[in-house]
Order: structure tokens, then sequence, then C-alpha cells
């Protein structure tokens, strides 16, 4: 009897883990709309691949990573990401780069989400402070300063930031866990969408007055009329 039940288990979890491995990939962009007509389509989750024998070393690789970048923007920060467009050949592999940039006396990288990606990120240079913040109900704000040599996780698809308050510049590399990890830049996408989220949503959302909103849609080039 005992035997038999250890047989019906093992037969389960058998079945179970078959059914594990038959999930859909997970989405290699924001979305994929249905079609029929295969001429007016793209081919998308991953890209087109080139016939295995005309692969080339230059397909695998990228230069310059190693050059300072212009952090003279509004926030102070520049983000030099090397996805499946830079390196065809991160085609299907799950795997991206990005070398960040800081200005001294508080460069931002702005709070933002990777909607596709887990991170892990290395200081280079300079003095970082991180966080990102928990889901709901919590939102509990995990943060750390971060000095040359230190490395920190930003979980799969959580609101992260990383601030320089040195007087001098820092640098980053960052690894992502997606050939095109995605970026949403909450402040740009709330406030700067195109069209314009409805004046409605944004005052009760954020419990904000009109102008404020407004305002803020005019830095974000989301104006409401
Ligand atoms: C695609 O083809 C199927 C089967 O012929 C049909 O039921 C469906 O409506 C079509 N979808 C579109 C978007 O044309
Ligand atoms: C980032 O730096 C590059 C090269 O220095 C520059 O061309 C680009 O405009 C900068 N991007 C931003 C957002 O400042």
């Amino acid at each position: 009897m005992k035997g038999e039940h250890f047989l019906v288990a093992f037969a389960f979890c058998i079945l179970a883990s078959s059914f594990a491995s038959a999930y859909d990939p997970s989405p290699l962009q924001d979305f994929c709309v249905a079609i029929n007509d295969t001429k007016s389509a793209v081919f998308v989750n991953g890209k087109f691949c080139k016939d295995p024998k005309l692969a080339v070393a230059n397909d695998f690789f990228f230069s310059g990573l190693n050059i300072p970048r212009n952090t003279g923007n509004q926030v102070g920060s520049n983000v030099t990401l090397l996805n499946v467009d830079q390196i065809p050949g991160l085609n299907t592999l799950g795997i991206s780069l990005a070398r960040i940039d800081y200005a001294p006396n508080g460069g931002l990288n702005p709070p933002h989400v990777h909607p596709r990606a887990t991170e892990i990120l290395l200081v280079l240079e300079g003095t970082l402070s991180v966080g990102f913040v928990t889901s709901n109900p919590d939102n509990r704000l995990i943060e750390k300063v971060l000095n040359p040599g230190d490395v920190f996780v930003i979980p799969l698809g959580l609101i992260h930031f990383q601030l320089n308050y040195a007087k001098t510049n820092a640098v980053a590399v960052a690894a992502l866990s997606s050939q095109n990890p995605g970026v949403i830049t909450i402040a740009n996408a709330v406030f700067g969408s195109n069209p314009p989220i409805n004046l409605d949503v944004l005052t009760k959302a954020f419990q904000l007055g009109k102008n404020e909103v407004k305002n803020l849609q005019k830095q974000f080039g989301g104006n409401n009329k």
C-alpha cells in the first residue's frame, strides 16, 4: 500500500514537473499582438537567428565601455545599455550589460523598473546611495551606500534608483537577466506619457491639485491641455 502511494506521488511529481517546463517563454518585449498574415508581421520574442555557420566574433563583441559618458543632463546620469540591439550574439541568452555614469554632487539614476530583468550592480568608482522598494503592502525601502568594489542586487520588477551625492564622478556596471530588460522611468511614464494620462487619474492617484499635475506633466513633456 505504502509503495503504491509512493508510486502515485512519484508519477504526480513527474507530471507536475513536465507541466512546469511547458510554461510559455517569458516575454522579451512589452507585448505581441497576434496576427495571421505573416507578411505584415514582425518576428518577436527574440530576433531571427543568423545561420550559425555565418556567425563571427564581432556578433558577440562591443568595444568602448571604458569611455566615460556625458552626464550633463537634467538628472546627471547616463546609462549605456548593451542589449541584443547592440550585441546581436545576445539573442535568446537572457543577459545584458550596462555602464552607468553619475555626475558629482547629486547625479541620479532616477526611480525606474526593469520589467523583464533582475539586476546586479557593481560600483567601479565613487560612492553611490542605492535603494529599491518592495511591493505592496509593505513598500519597504531597502537601501545602502556603496563604494568601489561593492555589489548590490535589484530584484526583478522593483522600483530602484542610485544617487551619487559625493564630490567626485561615479561609475557602475550592471548586469541584467534579459537580452532586452526594458526600462520604465516612473516619472516619465506617469507624467510624460503620450498621449497624457487624464488629469482626474493623476490628481487622485497622487493626491495633487490640477496645477501641480500640469506642472509635472510640463516637466516630462506630457502636456495636458
Ligand atoms: C486568424 O485566423 C483565425 C482562423 O482562421 C480566425 O478565427 C481569426 O479571426 C483570425 N484573426 C485575425 C486577427 O484575423
Ligand atoms: C550620454 O553620453 C553620450 C556620449 O557621451 C551622449 O552622446 C549622450 O547624449 C548622453 N546621453 C544622455 C541622456 O545624456
